[in-house]
């Protein structure tokens, strides 16, 4: 059985208890809720890709309460001393080489030379990070392959007896991830879209580089194809919807679905990016309950918060590896 804590006092000293003893427990940030453990107890960070079902040890983000507790076990580059100052806490994680004196289990960062670290904006999982008085690892919190987690109740559908507990703070304000920047050298370069937008990033540091996909060249495992998928295929782009599927909707959405998920009848990218995996893991679960085929999207225009809408988009769209093979 997994306990649901109250984010009040005796809820967060009992997280940070069960987190200290080595034990997993799901808690909120900004983005979305992440699957936590002592990033320095290699034991419980083997647990967490056990609970999700990972089938391989990819690197996990380590949370801290402030860029100066994250800062003691990686080295800031001058471009990241500037990003920290201007994003955390907020939904930027950076990725920067250890420190030779880094505390975090070399599993956590997946045996790579670099860690990545964050500092989230939400008062629990601050307070809690605080009380736990250890780097924190947690990927989102849903099980390997699927939608990311923005409730409580998001979490225990998919790993209800699985974690030791979770935290309910409720919904997460942003409702996507946060931005990844690889932060290790002059130029930042951006490992996945996320919460703080390239339009933020672009006006603070200049031109941000795409990720290096050439084959063969470490990559981030977040830039993977399948990933955030529903059980039904998603189909993009709609200007239409049939009687057999589930729409999810950007703005006046074309008559004769089956069921409809309003992201933002007044297509404001902030509510949609908030309501994106909730809409997801409705229309899911209606269309089954229906027996409707698809989920049809609408188009969401690719700018601010649109890009990493479109990115968790095109990655649910994606062609499914077979169940073993999928990434986290
Ligand atoms: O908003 C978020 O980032 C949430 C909350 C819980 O903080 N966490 C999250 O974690 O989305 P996860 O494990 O689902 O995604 C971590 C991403 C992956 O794309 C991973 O490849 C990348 O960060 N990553 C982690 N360490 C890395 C490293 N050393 N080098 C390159 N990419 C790394
Ligand atoms: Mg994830």
């Amino acid at each position: 059985m997994t306990l649901r804590l109250a984010a009040d006092a005796a809820g967060l000293a009992r997280a940070a208890a069960l987190l200290r003893q080595g034990e997993l427990v799901a808690f909120a940030t900004e983005t979305v809720y992440g699957l936590g453990a002592d990033a320095t107890n290699a034991r419980a960070v083997a647990a967490i890709y056990t609970a999700k079902g990972r089938p391989r040890f990819n690197p996990l983000i380590c949370h801290y309460p402030s860029a100066e507790a994250a800062f003691t076990d990686v080295a800031p580059t001058p471009l990241a001393r500037r990003l920290a100052a201007a994003f955390w806490p907020g939904p930027l994680t950076l990725v920067l080489p250890r420190r030779p004196a880094c505390t975090v289990a070399s599993l956590t960062g997946a045996g790579l030379d670099t860690l990545a670290v964050r500092v989230p904006a939400h008062a629990d999982a601050l307070a809690l990070l605080g009380a736990t008085a250890r780097p924190v690892a947690a990927p989102s919190a849903n099980r390997s392959g699927a939608v990311s987690p923005t409730s409580a109740a998001h979490v225990l559908a998919d790993l209800d007896g699985r974690i030791a507990a979770v935290l309910d703070s409720g919904p997460c304000p942003l409702g996507i991830e946060s931005t990844v920047i690889d932060a290790s050298g002059a130029v930042p370069v951006l490992l996945r879209p996320g919460g703080v937008t390239l339009e933020a990033l672009t006006a603070l540091v200049g031109p941000v580089a795409p990720a290096n996909t050439e084959p063969g060249r470490p990559r981030s495992p977040g830039l993977s194809g399948s990933h955030y998928a529903p059980s039904l295929p998603v189909r993009l782009g709609a200007t239409s919807a049939g009687a057999n599927e589930a729409l999810l909707a950007f703005g006046p959405p074309p008559p004769g679905a089956g069921a409809v998920f309003q992201l933002s009848s007044t297509e404001d990218l902030d509510e949609a990016a908030q309501l994106l995996f909730d809409g997801l893991r409705w229309l899911d679960a209606e269309g089954r309950r229906l027996g409707l085929s698809t989920i049809a999207v609408m188009a969401v225009p690719e700018q601010g918060l649109g890009l990493a809408i479109n990115d968790r988009l095109r990655r649910a769209a994606a062609p499914r590896p077979p169940a073993a093979a999928k990434e986290p």
